[in-house]
């Protein structure tokens, strides 16, 4: 282990097992160069204000630079015998430049600067994240508009409830996806705060400028207080609960679309691609990629509670269990990045079998809804409509044939009110076409919906820090 820089008051060294215990570098150097655009900023700052040289600075920097290029190429050994990436680069840029490399610390902690470092990462991976949720969007939407004609059994407890236009189910996912949006926007927002300077915990007596250096890291504004900028980790727990709630979407989906490529469905049929077979079994193809998607909901869900447990017991202001918040952080962007990159690409090439859907969409008496509709549009009462119309369900179960099957005689032995437009009227596509309500699924409906989605899309475009609405 490198000569550590806090050893001063120390008379023994540290054991070897507490060195490897309380190391981050194996995880945290994923952070080097937000470690490193962050003291570049420190710098330059601490040179503005007349705190250092200006050549110290420009030497210091530079250095940093050269640093960052040189990790880049992997001519850095970042491994466990340095504690963490914070003085892993502080140790190389002294032994580079001597001890003016030690002035880039003055006036900050490693407190601060790892409550900077992990914004900067989030920031970058929130950005990443909408990016991908709105190609995912983006496929939803082209699938909904080139299959608008499809009609399927839409379903509640699974059972076959009223036919809807697949494009209609689609654009339900669309709709809970820009909720997701919305979550990682409003979550991106509170990120974009800047701690640096807020040192150990209580601020810093030398004369910096917190603005200056939120500024030139792009940030929307400074942080209120020194304690709570070291001390809270809300938007990491807030980032942790957005990925989960976006992933149980995603597993919902995932969910239909195993069950959708059963032999017992056949809705649909998924890529070669994006299926794998069995050692066992030939004939197999196998839906892996939602059954994982599905499976890593789990993992993403545990690293919420590993956060919210981690904070709710520490008293103000940090303590080094915080150093524990960078694993699940970093697992669920993993996660949730490298579903989403599958997802986006999977949907495009997901085969619709449209007959199979629009066969099953008219089967289990799909449209004794619209039996007792009829009937209440003819001054039927809709709770006797309801009535009679499931006596005929009960009647067609017994002569084992389907509602459309019954001649108007037959009907008009229910209710006299049965007349010959009937059998237009439980027509599938007239059943789906009629719900024009909002958000219903009547292909007007849904062709409106698909309008409105394109044009929230296109005003989304690229999401960066710059054009997030902040609040706090
Ligand atoms: N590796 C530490 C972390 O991730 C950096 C901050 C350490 N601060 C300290 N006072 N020991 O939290």
């Amino acid at each position: 282990m490198a000569e550590k820089l806090w050893n001063g008051r120390f008379e023994q060294p540290t054991d070897k097992l507490v060195e490897e215990y309380t190391a981050s570098i194996h995880f945290d150097s994923r952070l080097y160069s937000h470690d490193i655009q962050g003291s570049i900023a420190h710098c330059r700052m601490l040179a503005e204000c007349g705190i250092i040289a200006h050549e110290e600075a420009s030497q210091i920097v530079q250095t940093l630079g050269e640093i960052l290029r040189d990790i880049e190429r992997g001519k850095v050994k970042l491994d466990s015998s340095q504690e963490d990436i914070h003085m892993a680069i502080e140790n190389e840029l002294t032994a580079r430049i001597g001890d003016i490399g030690g002035k880039l610390h003055t006036a900050r902690s490693r407190n601060d600067q790892v409550a900077l470092d992990m914004r900067l990462f989030m920031r970058e991976a929130l950005s990443s994240l909408l990016e991908l949720l709105r190609n995912v969007q983006a496929a939803l939407v082209q699938m909904a508009e080139e299959n608008l004609e499809v009609i399927m059994p839409g379903f509640t407890h699974l059972q076959h409830a009223q036919p809807v236009l697949f494009s209609h189910h689609l654009m339900a996912y669309y709709e809970m996806f820009s909720r997701d949006f919305g979550r990682l926007s409003d979550c991106l927002g509170r990120t974009d705060v800047m701690p640096l300077g807020s040192a150990a915990l209580a601020g810093t007596a030398f004369p910096t400028d917190m603005e200056w250096t939120s500024r030139e890291l792009g940030f929307s504004r400074v942080i209120a207080n020194s304690i709570d900028a070291v001390s809270d980790r809300d938007y990491l727990i807030e980032f942790c609960s957005a990925a989960a709630i976006l992933m149980m979407h995603v597993s919902r989906m995932a969910e239909e679309l195993v069950i959708w490529s059963s032999a017992e469905f056949s809705f649909i049929e998924i890529s070669d691609a994006f299926c794998t077979g069995s050692s066992i079994m030939p004939q197999k193809k196998n839906p892996d990629v939602p059954e994982l998607m599905r499976g890593k909901t789990g993992r993403v869900y545990g690293n919420l509670f590993a956060l919210l447990t981690l904070a709710k017991g520490l008293p103000l202001a940090y303590n080094r269990d915080l150093q524990e918040d960078k694993e699940p952080v970093f697992d669920s962007v993993d996660t949730v990045m490298a579903t989403l990159r599958l997802l986006g690409k999977m949907l495009p090439q997901i085969r619709i079998h449209s007959e199979t859907m629009a066969n099953m969409a008219g089967q289990g008496f799909t449209a004794a809804t619209d039996l007792a509709d009829y009937l209440a549009r003819r001054d039927v009462p809709f709770r006797k409509a309801h009535h009679v119309a499931g006596r005929i369900v009960q009647y067609c179960i017994q002569a084992g044939k389907d509602l459309g099957e019954c001649s108007l005689d037959e009907l008009k032995g229910f209710h006299k009110a049965f007349d010959e437009d009937i059998f237009d009227f439980l027509e599938i596509s007239s059943i789906v076409d009629r719900r024009l309500s909002v958000g219903g699924t009547a292909t007007l409906r849904v062709k409106e919906a698909i309008v409105r989605a394109k044009a929230d899309l296109e005003s989304r475009g690229a999401v960066s820090a710059k054009n997030i609405k902040t609040e706090e």
